[in-house]
Order: structure tokens, then sequence, then C-alpha cells
């Protein structure tokens, strides 16, 4: 098998190909996107914090002078929102937007949050082993995070329906070369996310509340520290980020212990070891294959010349695999301590909710291990068509 993100077997199963692509062609050119793929943790890790690469090029150069097209105009309503958020800007505006809710992200603010965090994983996990198991994922993966990150920002409850089915259409448009129905979903989701955010913040702004949005509609109304645009934008990135990547790591982590019986096994037989096998479940099996870099400067990796304005597509599930950083790296190790993987990236764009995610999963496994001591699965799971985004559609399992 070759590298190739839109063929099934290849997205069950890239290891074998990453494997080969890091001995033998490290940095390699793969000409259905124009991408050079990186597959070294090294690469990937010194790339992600090398101010010569950015997420974006908009910032120093047009489409024009990198050689690209215009977005075509139908897709506009899509990257007002995109490009308004943290995730897609370069300093000093991303610094900005950063700054401005970092706070609530800090590793002792989302402390706080345990024992919510909790409360809520151990009813949805209650509710779950009182009707005998069913789709772990729909039930329990997806239910928790998105909860605790609509509770932040104070989305009600009775609209929190729309935000997956939202946030699954926008990220369509992240997977490499989306369809033409895939970029319309991604602007129509875009469209009514925002239009709802505007109402919502608004609606803050008259009468606030202890949460991010009413918080950040009134920086919003102190002038230049963030436009209404750029509020939008900060709420749709929050919303989806702060869910999406932790579902699949719910979903792929526990397909990875039912694959792996003696290591599951070593987790039921000791709790304390749930903080490094959340870790190593998000290495062992990577949730976000690839991130991207456009390349602002001309720069050499392993001896490859890459000119400005082409694009690097750095493999963090080879990364994740690479026997230079991990002692036998297609081994899960739920004990594994050393353990430096790339999974929440690295340099500015570092994940903004790492402690906030980190606590769900040990969270939600926690509560699963105590309350589901002998779960197994059902059926065989298949995987979803994304690559970039990868995980399971659903997880049958008993308790
Ligand atoms: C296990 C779950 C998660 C994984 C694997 C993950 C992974 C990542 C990665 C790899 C990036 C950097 C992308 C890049 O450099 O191009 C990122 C950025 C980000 N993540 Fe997460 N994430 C997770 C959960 C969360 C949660 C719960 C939040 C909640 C707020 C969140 C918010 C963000 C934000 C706002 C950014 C952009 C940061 C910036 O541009 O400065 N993520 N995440």
């Amino acid at each position: 098998m070759r590298f190739d993100p839109w063929n099934p077997e290849f997205v069950a199963h890239p290891y074998d190909v990453y494997n080969e692509l890091r001995r033998e062609r490290p940095v390699s050119f793969f000409e259905p996107t124009g991408q050079w793929l990186i597959a070294r943790h090294a690469d990937v890790n010194a790339l992600l914090r090398d101010r010569r690469l950015g997420r974006s090029y908009l910032h120093v150069a047009t489409h024009q002078e990198f050689g690209r097209p215009d977005d075509p105009g139908f897709q506009d309503p899509f990257w007002r929102v995109v490009r308004a958020g943290m995730l897609d800007v370069e300093p000093p505006v991303h610094t900005r937007l950063r700054r401005l809710v970092s706070k609530a992200f800090t590793p002792r603010m989302v402390e706080a949050l345990r024992p919510k965090v909790a409360r809520i994983a151990g009813e949805l996990v209650d509710r779950f082993a009182e009707r005998g198991g069913g789709d772990l994922i729909a039930e329990v993966a997806e239910p928790l995070p998105v909860t605790v990150i609509a509770e932040m920002l104070g989305v009600p409850e009775a609209d929190r329906h729309l935000l997956r089915p939202w946030s699954a259409d926008i990220c369509g448009m992240y997977e490499l070369n989306p369809s033409i129905e895939a970029q319309h979903t991604a602007v129509r989701a875009a469209e009514e996310f925002s239009d709802y955010l505007v109402g919502l913040a608004r609606a803050r702004r008259a009468d606030p509340g202890d949460d991010l949005i009413s918080a950040l509609a009134l920086v919003a109304d102190e002038g230049d520290k963030l436009t209404e645009e750029e509020l939008v934008g900060t709420c749709v990135l929050l919303l989806n980020a702060g869910h999406e990547a932790t579902v699949n790591v719910t979903g792929n982590g526990w397909w990875s212990l039912f694959r792996n019986p003696a290591e599951l096994e070593r987790l039921r037989a000791d709790h304390g070891l749930l903080p490094t096998a959340i870790e190593e479940l998000m290495r062992w099996d990577t949730p976000l294959q690839m991130f991207e870099r456009w390349v602002l400067e001309d720069i050499t990796v392993g001896g490859v010349d890459i000119p400005r304005g082409t694009e690097v597509a750095l493999l963090f599930g080879s990364a994740n695999r690479d026997p230079e950083v991990f002692a036998d790296p297609d081994r899960l190790d739920v004990g594994r301590v050393d353990n430096p993987h790339i999974s929440f990236g690295a340099g500015i764009h570092f994940c903004l909710g790492a402690p906030l995610a980190r606590i769900e999963l040990i969270e939600s496994f926690g509560a699963l291990l105590r309350r589901a001591p002998k779960l197994e699965l059902t059926a065989e799971p298949s995987w979803g068509p994304g690559y970039i985004i990868r995980g399971l559609t659903s997880l049958d399992v008993r308790v």
C-alpha cells in the first residue's frame, strides 16, 4: 500500500506506510495535493516551531503572490469564520486572540472544572450502564466534551444538539481535496453557526452570564481588542476544537484497548495508570493524523529544499510511531512514561485545550473502568471517511 488518504484501507491502518516513509522517504512530494509529506518526529516537531512556516500566508502575501487561485466566492462565509479564529492566523493577531481566552484554559482554571466534568461523566456512564451498553460514541464520548465546552461558553442546553452537526460539516473542509458537496455543506454550516452566535452574543451583551461568550461580548464592546467577526470565529473554534478530537480519542482509545486485551487488563487492575494510558492512547492511534503548514521562506528539511509558497503536510500519526523517539513504538504500553507524543501539536498553536481534554479523558475512561469493569465489544467498528480528523463511526459495546 502507498500513502493514500482517500483509501479506507489506508485510513484504517496507515502505520505500515508511515514506517516505510520514515525509513525510506522521510520528506517526499505527494502529487495529488501538491504537498511535501514530512514523516519523522524530529522534523514534524521542528517545523511546528519554525516561524518560517505558518498556518496561513495571508499575513505576508496575497493568493496571487503565492501562486494560488482566489477562494471561490461562495466560500466567503466559511473563510470569514475560520480566518477570524486564532488557529488560522499568525502573530500579532494570533497573540491577541489567544491571550483573550487563554486564561480560561490554564491547567489551574480547568482543574477547578474537574468535579463538574467528573459528575457529567459519571451521570452519562451510569445511564449507559443501566441500559446495558450501546454505542459508546453517541452516548458517552460525544455528550461529555460537547456539554463541557457548551457550558463554558454559555450555549443554552436546548441548542446544544446543533453543535455537533455544525462542527462535523465545517470540519469536512479540513480533509484533503474536499468534494464540492462537502464545500457547500461547510459553507452553509459556517453561515448558520455564525448567525446563531451573533444572536447569542447580542443576547449575552444585554444580559451577561458567567460564561465565556458574555466575557468576550463585553471585551468586544470595549473597542479595539476584538471585533464581532473575531468573537464569532473564536467561539466557533472553541466549540468545534473543544469536542471533535476528544470524541475521537475516546472512541479510538477504547478500540485500541479492545485490540490489546493484555493492556486493557493491566489498566483494569490498576486505574492509577490512567494518566499514562491516556497519553499512550493518543500516541498509539493518533486522532488528528496530519496538520498542514505554508512555507513562508525557503527551507531545507532532511536535505530536501522546499521553496517558499509550497505546503508541507506534517504526519502526526507517523511522528508518534518514530523509533528514534519511542522505544518499541508499535507496542501499546499503557504505562509508558517517556512519551513526548505530538498529538497536541507544538509551537505557538499548541492545543489550547490540552489540559481540559486530559481531564475529560481521564474522567470518562475512569468512570467506565469503574462502572463497567467488564465492558466488551459487540460489533467490529468501522472508521469514518475522515483521514485528517480520524475516528470511528460508532463503537458498540456491552457493559
Ligand atoms: C484530545 C483532544 C484534543 C486534541 C488531540 C487536540 C489537538 C490539537 C492540535 C494538534 C492543535 C494544533 C493544530 C496546529 O498546530 O495546526 C490544537 C489546537 C487547538 N485546540 Fe486542541 N485538541 C484537543 C482538544 C481540545 C479542546 C478540549 C479544546 C478546548 C478549548 C481545544 C482547543 C484548541 C484550540 C483553541 C486550538 C488553537 C490554538 C492556537 O491556534 O493557538 N482542543 N488542538
